[in-house]
């Protein structure tokens, strides 16, 4: 299903139409935005709503109209058998909710929790013995079908769970799999909080650009198609982005002059390094 590569993650060979076949129940413990994206990618590659329970005090009313379609909206614990169940609430709400999801959790269930900061060993510890456990980190893109979501397994985890796990992750995009949880802090500093910076740079580019004597809203619309045009052609094309960066650049020309800033030792580098690092701290912090 998926290949090793010599850093030992796992990538690319994702399967989310296998979805449509599925003939399990999956419960989804809060359907905000990210859980919301989730159920929404599951219906649209075609899983038969009857198929899924969302556990949610305030549900969006598109999710109350899938009610109508057959999904279980709110269902006693007591009533379900879950395959899979999928925690997307906020981290802090987790102690209060851990004691309904394991209500829900049999021998043969896989866990996936979403929850940033949530190990493992916290999950496992509110968890029936020996429950089988995934974490993952997903990334704001998910919203448009188009997020990066890592996720790493306990050793509970049989292959079909993983596939299982590895389905219903890939609905809002790629999945890479890491066998180390403690990448999981530097995961979330690349590209669980890596969008917002993003935005950040779009948002640098357009005061640069006022700053250089743009009106301040044209340098606005420039920068924010830079940043997403650029982002498209990186998405299509089987170039790297140094490659597709070398491209764009010709030998003492405009774009080389910026570059030299960007790129000499004190630049963006140096900057983004120690960003990552802060974030990585954070995380860890976060973790406990
Ligand atoms: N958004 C991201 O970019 C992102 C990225 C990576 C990871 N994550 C993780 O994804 C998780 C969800 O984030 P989010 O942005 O989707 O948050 P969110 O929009 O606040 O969604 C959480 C949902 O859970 C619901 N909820 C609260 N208590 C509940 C309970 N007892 N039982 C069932 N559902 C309950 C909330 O309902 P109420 O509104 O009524 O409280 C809300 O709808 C977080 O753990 C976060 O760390 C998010």
């Amino acid at each position: 299903m998926s290949m090793t590569n010599p850093q030992g993650s796992e990538s690319g060979r994702s399967n989310p139409g296998a979805l449509s076949q599925f003939t399990g129940t999956v419960a989804l413990v809060g359907a905000g935005r990210m859980g919301g994206a989730m159920l929404d990618g599951w219906i649209g590659l075609g899983v038969d709503p009857a198929r899924i329970a969302v556990i949610e005090p305030q549900p969006a009313a598109s999710i109350a109209a899938l009610a109508g379609r057959g999904l279980r909206l709110n269902p006693d614990a007591a009533s379900l058998r879950a395959d899979a169940v999928v925690i997307a609430v906020k981290p802090q709400v987790a102690p209060d909710i851990m004691p309904n999801v394991a209500a829900l959790v049999s021998p043969s269930t896989v866990v996936v929790s979403i929850m940033a900061g949530r190990t493992i060993g916290f999950l496992a510890d509110a968890l029936p013995r020996d429950a089988a456990i995934v974490r993952a980190m997903p990334n704001t893109p998910a919203a448009i079908g188009r997020g990066i979501t890592v996720a790493v397994p306990n050793a509970r985890v049989t292959p079909p769970q993983r596939r299982l796990a590895d389905a219903l992750l890939a609905a809002t995009g790629a999945v890479e799999w890491v066998g180390d949880e403690a990448l999981m802090d530097a995961v979330t500093a690349v590209s669980g909080s890596g969008p917002a910076y993003v935005f950040l740079l779009a948002e640098s580019l357009a005061r640069a650009g006022a700053k250089a004597g743009l009106p301040a809203d044209l340098a606005a619309r420039l920068a924010r198609a830079t940043v997403a045009g650029s982002g498209e052609l990186l998405h299509r094309s089987p170039q790297d982005a140094a490659t597709l960066r070398h491209n764009v650049t010709s030998p003492g020309g405009t774009t080389a002059a910026a570059l030299d800033v960007l790129m000499a030792a004190d630049g963006l580098d140096p900057l983004m390094e120690r960003a990552v690092a802060a974030a990585t701290r954070r995380g860890r912090a976060l973790a406990g």
